[in-house]
């Protein structure tokens, strides 16, 4: 399960008469950045889960992961993604919902074969909660005006429910008690609200492999966006004109915007020090012999969240 890795993801078997396989499985050589494998490859470690089972949820999360990224690209007529064209744009709108539609239903076929209907259940919630995410984020693209609360509503939903299932699945499956399962979905929501936080702050940048500036071209005053008009108020009549409409260049600086990406990044420190505390937790109810050197390395990986670019 590394980024060089991508075999574990291609899809076999029975469904490829009429080529829908082949289009899905040269999209998936388009690797992104494997977070929710590792993750699960550490609370693996954790809880002593035999690495079958980890494929299993590391896989099916990440076919869900591609899913949701697939409809996600239709849905806001995204371009690019990772750097490359989306795949609406290399196919049409009408291939690339199908083409999702088929790895969440491969999804449920390898879970079911597995005997794994809990976690076919509590995946299944977390895919409810990613539509009511997006539902609610559209809502508010037509609404026009939102507070931070609704932002982390979204966020939690549409983000922060894959990994919370990611987290709580490993501990689900080996059979941890019901608190730590409770305490490992907390940590992969705050994981990604923080994600998603920073998601924000690149939407603003040139080098993300990403549309620039597609929430606000699309309606939606993201976290960013927030913290610029909080503090340069003089700006939100401007910012609210542009809403829904194609531009290249705001009305702000480059040093306003900074600004504003720094105050969302001191909010995501908070959240991801909140996730680290909830890691410490979980930990003390593990008997794995380095669990100093596996902490370690979660908190590296979680600093990294904030830092990244891409
Ligand atoms: C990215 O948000 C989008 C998501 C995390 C979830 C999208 C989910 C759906 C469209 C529903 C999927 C349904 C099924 C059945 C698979 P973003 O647009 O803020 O991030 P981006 O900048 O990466 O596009
Ligand atoms: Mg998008």
């Amino acid at each position: 399960m590394t980024n060089a890795d991508l075999s574990f993801l291609k899809l076999s078997g029975r469904g490829n008469a009429y080529r829908v396989q082949e289009v899905i499985n040269s999209h998936l050589s388009h690797s992104g950045k494997m977070m929710r494998p590792k993750i699960i490859e550490i609370f693996g470690l954790i809880f002593n889960l035999e690495k079958e089972k980890q494929y299993l949820i590391a896989r099916s999360a990440e076919l869900i992961h591609t899913a949701s990224l697939i409809h996600d690209d239709v849905v806001d007529e995204a371009d690019t993604r990772r750097g490359e064209l989306t795949l609406h744009k290399k196919t049409t709108n009408s291939r690339a919902v199908l083409a999702g539609d088929f790895l969440l239903a491969r999804v449920i076929s390898e879970l079911v074969s597995a005997g794994e209907y809990e976690i076919l259940r509590t995946i299944s919630e977390a895919l409810e909660d990613i539509v009511e995410g997006e539902f609610l984020q559209d809502q508010l693209k037509i609404k026009g005006t939102n507070s931070k609360e609704e932002l982390i509503e979204v966020s939690r939903k549409k983000t922060g429910a894959l990994l919370a299932w990611c987290c709580s699945s490993v501990a689900q499956v080996a059979g941890a008690q019901e608190n730590i399962v409770k305490k490992c979905h907390l940590f992969g929501e705050k994981i990604g609200v923080a994600f998603q936080m920073i998601d924000d702050n690149l939407d603003f940048s040139s080098v993300s492999g990403k549309d620039k500036h597609k929430d606000l071209q699309d309606g939606l005053i993201n976290f960013t966006t927030l913290n610029l008009l909080k503090r340069y108020p003089e700006l939100y009549y401007v910012v609210h004109q542009m809403r829904g409409s194609q531009f290249s260049d705001g009305p702000w600086s480059s040093q306003q915007i900074e600004e504003a990406q720094n105050d969302t990044k001191e909010e995501v420190d908070f959240i991801l020090n909140e996730a680290k505390v909830l890691f410490a937790e979980i930990t003390m109810s593990s008997n794995t012999e380095n669990i100093l050197e596996i902490t370690q390395e979660v908190f590296n990986f979680i600093d990294q969240i904030k830092e990244r670019t891409k």
